[in-house]
């Protein structure tokens, strides 16, 4: 039988950064998944075949954990070993892994969309696991791709979907209802590592605290008004609660890049909402808030006026789950 589940990638509303040092962050699925399809093999074989994330073939007995990620490909032996190891599975498996979420860049999860699709394609063959315990499964995962710390909002947010206010540790969630918001996802293009930005965030922080402490605290405080706004449907003010955190990722913690900038710069001129950099930064993606009557001019602008990739796609949309 073949189990066939989809993942979606999420963008950060507000919050990225401030939220892995314990404050609040809004995260919101996106409908852009990755889908993986696993079949039982009648031997002790696993053989992975994916566009992105390449191929390998091993016999079971070989399968070894991954300390570091050098590509792609060793995040998904990495979990596939570790499922494999932990449950002493020792029934061969295809797997077949295709995504429509760019990594190019990043900053749209694609990393976090893998693990979840993977985790729970293997789960769902294998039975061995509940799904609130993928978030567990999957954390240290999540560690070694951040390069030793991430918040694992993103993972929650790929596992269950929606809209979700998030704190971690202890983790706590708010899902904040089924807003329709329209949203573009403009790609810079520009390679963006999260292990490196949240490595510098955390070399700043490390120098002065008191200093990166209060922005973190600025930016909780725009992701509660951020929650009000979203609750009372108001998109002007959740538009200006996204430039100011953009504002303060850019100028005080030091995460955007001038593309980054000059989207915000011309979605505001051309009637968007809002807009700001999603994810780690400097490079990745930003993502811009925009009343319906003002798309065509926002995207004709932005495409005019920059080299970038503009994405439009359903958000708040729903976790991992099985492909009928
Ligand atoms: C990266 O996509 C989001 C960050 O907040 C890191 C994290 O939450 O682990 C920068």
């Amino acid at each position: 039988m073949e189990i066939n589940v989809s993942s979606p990638g999420n963008i950060f509303l507000l919050g990225e950064h401030s939220v892995v040092y314990g404050k609040d962050a809004i995260i919101s699925a996106i409908n852009m998944r990755t889908i993986c399809k696993v079949s039982k093999r009648s031997d002790d074989v696993i053989k992975l075949n994916s566009e992105d994330y390449g191929k390998f073939i091993e016999n079971i007995k070989n399968l070894e954990a991954v300390e570091e990620y050098h590509n792609r490909i060793d995040l998904v032996k990495d979990l596939v070993s570790t499922f494999y190891k932990k449950f002493e599975i020792d029934n061969g498996i295809d797997i077949r892994i295709n995504s429509n979420i760019p990594k190019v860049s990043g900053g749209m999860s694609s990393s976090t969309a893998v693990l979840c699709s993977v985790l729970d394609a293997l789960n769902k063959s294998f039975n061995k696991i509940n799904k609130n315990d993928y978030f567990n499964f999957l954390i240290p995962f999540q560690r070694k791709i951040h390069g030793g710390t991430a918040s694992g909002v993103e993972l929650f947010s790929s596992i269950f979907g929606g809209y979700n206010k998030i704190k971690m540790s202890p983790l706590t969630f708010e899902n904040l209802g089924n807003l329709k918001l329209h949203i573009l996802i403009v790609d810079t293009g520009i390679e963006a590592r999260t292990a490196e930005t949240v490595s510098y965030v955390r070399n700043g922080w490390k120098n002065d605290k008191n200093s990166y402490e209060n922005i973190f605290n600025e930016i909780h405080d725009i992701v509660n008004n951020g929650k009000k706004a979203i609750k009372e449907n108001d998109l002007e003010e959740l538009g200006k609660l996204m430039l100011k955190d953009h504002e303060l990722l850019s100028k005080d913690l030091g995460v955007s890049h001038p593309k980054l900038n000059k989207i915000v710069k011309i979605a505001k001129k051309n009637g968007a909402y809002g807009a700001k950099l999603s994810g780690g930064g400097k490079g990745g993606v930003a993502i811009v808030l925009f009343p319906k009557n003002k798309e065509k001019i926002i995207i004709k602008k932005l495409l005019s006026q920059l080299k970038c990739k503009i994405y439009r796609t359903e958000v708040g949309v729903c976790g991992c789950e099985n492909i009928k």
